[in-house]
C-alpha cells in the first residue's frame, strides 16, 4: 500500500470517531515511517510501505479507534519548545498549561536567578518549560506518582537539564521545605468527583484518575493546603501561579487574600471561566 492510499483508507476508518482523524493518521503514519514532519508523507505519496510497517500501523489506527489519545499511542507530546517524552500513566500536558507560563513570563524577568517549585510535575512539562525560559534559573520539582518522577527525569536527561532541577517523590500534603522560593507554580488535581464521573470515556480510560480528581467537594482542596502550608516558603514579592477549574476563583482568590496574596494576573477561557492565575505575595506571615 502507498503512503498516500493508507492515509486516506485509514482517514475513512477514524473521521467516525475522531474529529482530528486527518491529523491523527498523518502523525501515526509520519511515526512509524520515522518521516520528520507530516509535510513529508506528502512529500513521498508514492512510497510503498513494507509489510512490517504496514502491519504496525495498522495496529495503530486500530487503537486510536479505540480512542486511545494520540499522544499515549506514540508515547510522545509537544509542550513549549519540547517533544517532551510521555509514559502510559502520566497524564497528558494541555495547552492550558502552556499559557500558565506565559503569566509567569509576563511578570518574571527572564535574567533573574530564579528558584521555583513545581508541585504535581508530571511530565515535568512546567519544568521544563521554565528552566528553558529563565536560563539562570533553578528549581524543585515534587510529584506523589513514581511513574511522573520518572518521565519527569525521562525528560530531563532527554534536555540536558538534570543539573538545574531536584526531583523529589513527595506528597505535598506531606512536604516541608527550608527554601524560599520566587515562584510556586502547580497545575493540581482540581475536579471535583462528580466532575471526574461525567468526562469523556476517553479520558477515564487513558489518563491516570490521580492526577485529575482534587476532592469529593468541589476540587479545591489542593490549593487550601499549598496555600496555607507553603506561603511561608514564598519571598515577599514571590508568585503562586496557578491552573484552576471552572467556578473556582472566587474561593481561591479569598484564600489567596486573607494568606497575604493579590492577583496580579488571569488568563480567562471565552466561557470566562478562569483558568490559570497569578498571585503576589504582599505580606508577609510568620508560621501560624
Ligand atoms: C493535573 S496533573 C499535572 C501534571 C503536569 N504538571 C501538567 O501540567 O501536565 C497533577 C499531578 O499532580 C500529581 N499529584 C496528585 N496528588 C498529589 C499529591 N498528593 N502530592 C504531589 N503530587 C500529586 C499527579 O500525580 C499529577 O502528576
Amino acid at each position: 500500500m502507498k503512503i498516500n492510499e493508507a492515509i486516506n483508507q485509514s482517514y475513512k476508518v477514524l473521521s467516525p470517531i475522531s474529529k482530528t482523524a486527518k491529523l491523527d493518521v498523518e502523525v501515526l503514519l509520519a511515526y512509524i515511517l520515522n518521516k520528520k514532519n507530516r509535510l513529508d508523507l506528502y512529500l513521498n505519496q508514492e512510497q510503498e510501505l513494507n509489510p512490517k510497517e504496514l502491519d504496525k500501523f495498522l495496529n495503530l489506527i486500530n487503537e486510536r479507534h479505540q480512542l486511545k489519545p494520540i499522544s499515549k499511542i506514540i508515547n510522545q507530546k509537544s509542550f513549549w519548545n519540547f517533544d517532551l517524552d510521555l509514559s502510559y500513566n502520566v497524564l497528558i500536558p494541555r495547552p492550558e498549561t502552556e499559557v500558565l507560563i506565559d503569566l509567569v513570563t509576563k511578570k518574571i524577568s527572564q535574567n533573574k536567578k530564579m528558584k521555583f517549585l513545581d508541585i504535581g510535575c508530571g511530565s515535568g512539562c512546567i519544568s521544563l518549560a521554565l528552566l528553558d525560559y529563565f536560563y539562570f534559573s533553578s528549581g524543585v520539582a515534587i510529584d506523589v506518582s513514581k511513574e511522573a518522577i520518572l518521565n519527569t527525569r525521562l525528560n530531563l536527561k532527554k534536555f540536558n537539564l538534570k543539573e538545574r532541577l531536584k526531583l523529589l517523590r513527595q506528597d505535598v500534603f506531606k512536604f516541608h521545605s527550608t527554601n524560599k522560593f520566587d515562584l510556586i507554580i502547580s497545575n493540581p488535581p482540581y475536579l471535583k468527583l462528580s466532575d471526574y464521573i461525567n468526562l469523556d470515556k476517553s479520558i477515564k480510560q487513558y489518563e491516570p484518575k490521580e492526577a485529575l480528581i482534587g476532592d469529593s467537594k468541589d476540587g479545591t482542596l489542593f490549593y487550601k493546603k499549598i496555600i496555607v502550608n507553603l506561603k511561608n516558603n514564598l519571598k515577599l514579592g514571590g508568585f503562586f501561579a496557578f491552573e484552576i477549574g471552572d467556578n473556582q476563583m472566587i474561593k481561591i482568590e479569598k484564600i489567596l487574600n486573607i494568606n497575604g496574596f493579590r492577583i496580579e494576573e488571569k488568563f480567562k477561557l471565552i466561557n470566562n471561566q478562569t483558568r490559570c492565575l497569578l498571585a503576589k505575595k504582599i505580606k508577609n506571615y510568620t508560621l501560624q
